[in-house]
């Protein structure tokens, strides 16, 4: 059996030492299954639960709540990828007590790490954590939950500037003791430097292919979410469409009388059925 992959496990995953990391997101058991038996190395239980999944436009919607209840429907089908619960918004922000009880609840719910968006400023939130034996995966870049400070979802880090502050952010996450650091959409070169500056595995979402890992949403990559296609989206299915023309193959069969047959029918023992005065034995027709 293959084993569980564990935080020390990632924090040793500079690309240097190995494969790149594969993150997928995932928010049910289902999902959380079908990564495992993907192999991939890290699920997401992603505050993208909002969007992907409730219907909502950004990912301010999400509570902590929320968040533990598909965490634990995750952590329910123990899946052999670590499981990292992402934090939502105002549940790290108000103060440094309040980021750790929140934190504790993804945890006692099935994550064994969580994530949280910022760089510097989220140093003293980071330190907390750690010192209540909680690792914690950062965030910078497009950090979704800065949705309207950025005026809607941008690329970060162009300017030289703010190239410069994003190395920064990473250092200052790294040393604060982040076992790893996701970069969304971010200049690859930038990504590239961040990666080089910091001791622990980047993490890379429309961030070019120098981080040590990748993460991509389950309902893009599986081509769930045909609505919109970022550019740093690969689409390896298009299970939106399959499950489109699967459930209208459904419709069909119910309203022309194929489905169900007999075959996917419960039937009476015969004796019952004469003895009830149906149809005549055997069951195979009702129609009769
Ligand atoms: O919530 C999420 O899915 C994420 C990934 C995009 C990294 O934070």
């Amino acid at each position: 059996m293959a084993t569980q992959v564990t935080v020390p496990a990632v924090r040793a995953r500079k690309r240097s030492a190995g494969d790149p990391l594969v993150m997928v997101t995932a928010y049910d058991a289902p999902g959380a299954r079908i990564a495992d038996e993907a192999g991939v190395d890290m699920i997401l239980v992603g505050d993208s639960l909002a969007m992907v999944v409730l219907g909502y436009e950004d990912t301010l919607q999400v509570t902590t709540d929320d968040m533990a209840h598909h965490v634990a429907a995750v952590a329910r089908a123990k899946p052999r990828p670590l499981i990292v619960g992402d934090l939502p918004w105002l549940s790290y922000h108000v103060s440094v007590e309040d980021t750790v009880r929140n934190a504790a609840t993804l945890i006692r719910a099935g994550a064994q790490s969580v994530k949280l968006e910022g760089g510097s400023k989220r140093v003293p939130m980071v330190e907390a954590l750690v010192d209540a034996e909680i690792p914690v995966m950062g965030h910078i870049g497009l950090t979704p939950q800065s949705v309207n400070v950025f005026g809607g979802f941008k690329v970060q880090g162009k300017g030289e500037d703010a190239a410069r502050q994003l190395v920064a952010d990473a250092e200052a996450l790294a040393e604060a003791g982040c076992f790893a650091i996701v970069l969304e959409c971010v200049p690859d070169a930038v990504a590239r430097m961040v990666t080089e500056a910091v001791p622990v595995p980047t993490i890379g979402i429309g961030a070019g292919p120098w981080c040590d890992g990748q993460v991509l949403v389950f309902h893009d990559l599986l081509g769930f979410e045909d609505r919109i296609q970022p550019k740093f989206v690969r689409r390896y299915a298009s299970l939106k469409g399959e499950a489109v023309a699967a459930m209208a193959a459904y419709a069909n069969d119910v309203r022309t009388g194929r489905f169900p047959s007999d075959g996917e029918s419960y039937h009476l023992p015969d004796d019952v059925e004469a003895a009830l005065g149906l149809y005549g034995s055997g069951g195979a027709s009702k129609t009769a």
